[in-house]
């Protein structure tokens, strides 16, 4: 099919057709951070004072940005909390708390959503499902890119949920619509040769739906509706560019020669929910729609297109056949345009979306926030790329209450940071292999280092040789020159909704430390902070930040995988009494505190599935799977509420010799249907709360 299906090993069981399609071949490509910058030490930590902000948070579920913070004493010993310290040198064993009394699923490889028992699940909307009420129903024979633009997109990845503001049987769910698989969207589709409709399908396939559903009597199911707030943005819907970059030479192009306007979104990962009831979307791997690298001439941009792996030549989907701004022969600066942070107000169908260039550009995997005491808002954001680095923008306007228009300017002024990490253990107890170093614990100090200042009346660079505008665009670069420290594959950042306390999932990173054939991809040896050698299950991470300050502590929760290997970590948990977890990537928390993950790519050989984990006392680190998804699917945006849990199916099916006509996946509609990316909603039939034995 003329999939760039390379034979090498993979280390998650991610296929080859989702790596090409998703990521554009970032899973198995030369590592494209060559900078040597070594990590930072003589750090000094100090505790973050967390104080409650009392703002009205209009979200449920997970990715909603929660503003109240615990006192600086609750923070540093949360009721019932032990530090890893105390937890070190014995196993815990403790019945589930709240929220997490439920069955373990077993791992599995069924072509179902699998839930605990005495729950259901449903599908929400899938692939194809009308958002408009004059929108024709799914139907994968006669596609059409108006249709398309109408109804559901594809491969939904994050999900929010939010009131509605009208009506309170109704709520509000937005979600991305990462990319476009096109040979299992389209009969006989040849990638060779697109048709100009299977392009323009594939375009109007991508960015956001904004959905209106109702709640289905006292249960947690809900029902897709159609009404005024509903909503589908595109890879065609206008977008402003605001912020450090807006306006500037580097985001001219032809059909902009101001630098403000640009068609669309693409490939938007995760995100959250504001607490002023937008949400935030992060542009993450941008590259693969893009042409002709080799074209590209300007020293910094043609080096910032090998960062990001565009290809040289032809792109994979080949849209620049048809619009030039996909050519960067043509149009080299409309690629600059994209891998921001895009943000949304569900609640205005005809607002214009923005995106905030002074959060910097780089492959977003999300943009999550904290609000301090005095309402700065603190956005923290994973860049997903193996040995790439964790950001976070700090602004200098604070949150107005109930003033929408103001609070969508936050993300536009301010500075921001990217982080170094360093290790309190001596680096020869840094085996690899997962054995903790004598202290007992993988954990350390880290700093946030100033990358760039935005105000109303411009940008300044914090970093020698990058014009302000140029760190805006050009950030891994900048981000380079300061000593970012290299990660592996950060994801989702999720700040705890009481203790303010940051998790992170680090999903996987085959690269790091590598011996053997991969040893020149290796950027970095294992580190107190990756110390996995050839880290294949990835790695959660909990940071105590400052915030709004500059430094930070931190320690691994998880080292993940099959609990039965000597290399996991489980946060002192017994580990015969865990569920296997594997590529952590999307997080979010329950209403007692309880940290849910979803995952990517579970390299142990089944199913990918979603995932409660204990924080506190003897249940810190207990891990219980709540829910599988399909073949070949990846379970994406959780939601977790008292009365559901809601995750996004994306890619079921998607294997490597799958095709339209012969699929890896039947579901949702079962029988020999083509598979649907969808959301799917589970509940208790009992009418009871989500996880709570009561
Ligand atoms: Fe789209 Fe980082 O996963
Ligand atoms: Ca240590
Ligand atoms: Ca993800």
């Amino acid at each position: 099919m003329g999939l760039k299906g390379l034979k090498l090993p993979f280390a998650s069981n991610r296929s080859k057709l989702t790596c090409t399609y998703k990521c554009g071949n970032a899973c198995y490509g030369e590592c494209a951070n060559t900078s040597d910058n070594e990590y930072f030490g003589d750090i000094v930590s100090r505790r973050g004072v967390l104080q409650a902000f009392g703002l009205g948070v209009v979200t449920v579920g997970g990715g909603a940005a929660l503003a109240a913070c615990a006192t600086e004493d609750e923070a540093a010993a949360p009721e019932g909390t032990t530090s890893p310290q105390d937890t070190a040198t014995q196993a815990n064993d403790a019945p589930p708390r709240p929220g997490m009394q439920f069955e373990s699923v077993e791992p599995n490889t069924e072509d179902l959503v699998v839930v605990p028992a005495g729950y259901t699940s449903a599908v929400l909307i899938a692939w194809g499902d009308p958002v408009y009420e004059d929108a024709p129903e799914f139907d994968p024979m006669n596609q059409t890119a108006e249709a398309a633009a109408r109804q559901f997109g594809f491969n939904n990845d994050f999900a929010g949920l939010l009131e509605h503001p009208d009506d309170p049987n109704r709520l509000v769910y937005v979600c991305s619509h990462e990319y476009s698989t096109e040979p299992h969207m389209f009969p006989n589709y040849d990638p060779e040769n697109p048709t100009d409709e299977e392009i323009n399908i594939g375009i109007a396939s991508h960015g956001h739906t904004v959905l209106e559903v109702s709640k289905v009597g006292n249960s947690g199911q809900l029902q897709r509706e159609f009404g005024p707030l509903n909503r589908r943005i595109t890879g065609t819907t206008e977008f402003e560019l605001k912020g450090a970059a807006a306006g500037s030479d580097l985001l001219k192009t032809s059909a902009d020669p101001t630098g403000t306007m640009v068609l669309g979104t693409f490939n938007n990962c995760s995100g959250g929910v504001t607490p002023w009831g937008t949400f935030l979307s992060g542009e993450e791997n941008i590259d693969q729609y893009w042409a002709n690298a080799a074209a590209v001439t300007d020293e910094r941009a043609a080096e910032d297109v090998k960062r990001f792996g565009v290809e040289e030549g032809a792109s994979e989907r080949k849209w620049e056949r048809i619009h030039d701004r996909f050519d960067l022969a043509k149009e080299p600066n409309e690629f600059h345009r994209f891998g921001y942070i895009v943000e949304i107000n569900p609640f205005d169908p005809e607002s214009t979306p923005v995106k905030h260039t002074s959060m910097g550009r780089f492959k977003h995997e999300a943009g999550t926030i904290h609000v301090t005491d005095d309402g700065t808002v603190v956005c923290y954001s994973g860049d997903d790329a193996r040995f790439e680095y964790i950001y976070k923008f700090v602004s200098s306007k604070q949150i107005k209450e109930g003033d929408v228009a103001h609070n969508m300017t936050i993300l536009d002024e301010g500075t921001l940071y990217v982080a170094s990490l360093e290790g309190n253990s001596p680096q020869d107890q840094i085996t690899g292999d997962g054995e903790l170093p004598e202290d007992g614990h993988f954990d350390g100090t880290g700093t946030w280092h100033k990358l760039l200042t935005a105000t109303a009346d411009g940008v300044e660079s914090h970093v020698d040789g990058f014009t302000g505008e140029e760190v805006a665009v050009f950030t891994r670069l900048a981000a380079d020159a300061v000593g970012a420290t290299k990660m592996d594959r950060p994801e989702d950042f999720e700040p705890h909704p009481e203790t303010g306390k940051l998790y992170l999932a680090l999903t996987n990173n085959s690269y790091r430390g590598a011996t053997g054939e991969n040893a020149e991809k290796s950027k970095e040896d294992v580190m107190e902070y990756a110390p996995i050698r050839e880290n294949k299950n990835g790695l959660v991470m909990e940071i105590d930040d400052e915030h709004a300050g500059e430094s930070f502590t931190w320690n691994l929760l998880l080292v993940c995988g099959d609990p039965e290997a000597a290399q996991t970590y489980f946060g002192g948990f017994d580990e015969s009494k865990v569920s296997p977890i594997s590529c952590p990537d999307n997080l979010a928390f329950d209403s007692h505190g309880n940290l849910w993950i979803s995952t990517d790519g579970n390299a142990l050989g089944s199913n990918d599935g979603l995932y409660a984990v204990g924080l506190e006392g003897e249940n810190r680190g207990q891990v219980k799977c709540f829910l599988t998804v399909p073949k070949a699917a990846e379970t994406c945006g959780p939601i977790v509420d008292d009365m559901r849990v809601m995750v996004n199916v994306q890619h079921p099916g998607e294997e490597d010799d799958a095709t339209f006509e012969n699929p890896g996946s039947n579901w949702p509609e079962g029988g020999d249907s083509v598979p649907r990316p969808a959301v799917a909603v589970a509940w208790r039939p009992d009418g009871k709360q989500i996880g709570v034995d009561a």
